[in-house]
């Protein structure tokens, strides 16, 4: 079960602080930063690092089955936390310009975080342990019926906007550094 919502609070503290950093580097700068320079640059790697854990890590840790690699709900946490500050940094890291294939990748971005969302309030309305088993008995039968056929209709569209996403991403990555990086 997740208990809760410290990951949303401690997202919601990052993504404040990382606005703070990205606002003193307006003031310095007396500019918006630009996607290829080092801030704008940086900021994206570090944001897409953490959207690609956020892709990986706990699918892999739902398949391993094993205790030994941590609580599943701590994990979840994670996958969130990671979810909303990655996205937020790729965000910033846009410089406000969405032309092309760096805009379409931008809006599966968005949409990939309010599905995420939505998932996550279908997610809780199941009682669970806290790796993630559904607890029997709790809700009446009708009720966990529909947030099962809810959460599995769920699945069959977040996870394929999360694979259109990292192949948009992957693409316009290759595209931006051969040319704005290599070519010049
Ligand atoms: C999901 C992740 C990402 C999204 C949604 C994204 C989105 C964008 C957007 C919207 C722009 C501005 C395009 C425009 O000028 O209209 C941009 C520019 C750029 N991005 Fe990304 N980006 C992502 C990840 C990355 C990563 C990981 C890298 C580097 C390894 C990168 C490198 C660049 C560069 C170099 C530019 C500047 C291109 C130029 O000046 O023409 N991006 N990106
Ligand atoms: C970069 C953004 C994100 C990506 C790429 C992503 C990707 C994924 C993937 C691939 C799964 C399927 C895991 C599996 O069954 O193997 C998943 C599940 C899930 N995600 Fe995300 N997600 C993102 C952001 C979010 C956010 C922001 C939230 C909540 C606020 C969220 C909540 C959930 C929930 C509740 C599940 C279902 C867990 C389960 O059924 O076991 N995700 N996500």
């Amino acid at each position: 079960m997740l208990r809760g919502n410290r990951e949303l609070w401690l997202a919601g503290l990052f993504c404040v602080l990382i606005t703070g950093l990205y606002g003193v580097v307006v003031l310095w700068t007396r500019a918006i930063p630009d996607a290829g320079e080092l801030f704008g640059h940086s900021i994206g790697i570090l944001g897409f690092v953490l959207m690609l854990m956020t892709e990986i890590l706990y699918s892999l840790r739902k398949r391993s089955k094993s205790a030994a690699f941590g609580r599943m709900s701590a994990w979840l946490q994670f996958h969130i936390f990671t979810g909303l500050v990655g996205p937020f940094m790729v965000l910033l890291h846009t410089s406000w310009k969405f032309n092309g294939l760096a805009g379409a990748t931008t809006l599966l971005t968005v949409i990939i975080v309010f599905s995420g969302i939505v998932g996550r309030y279908i997610y809780t309305r199941i009682p669970r342990t806290l790796d993630g088993l559904e607890i029997e008995g709790t809700l009446s039968q009708e009720a966990l019926k529909r947030a099962r056929q809810l959460m599995s209709l769920w699945h069959t569209v977040h996870i394929p906007i999360g694979i259109a996403l990292f192949l948009s991403a992957f693409a316009h990555i290759g595209a931006a550094l051969y040319y704005a990086t290599l070519s010049k």
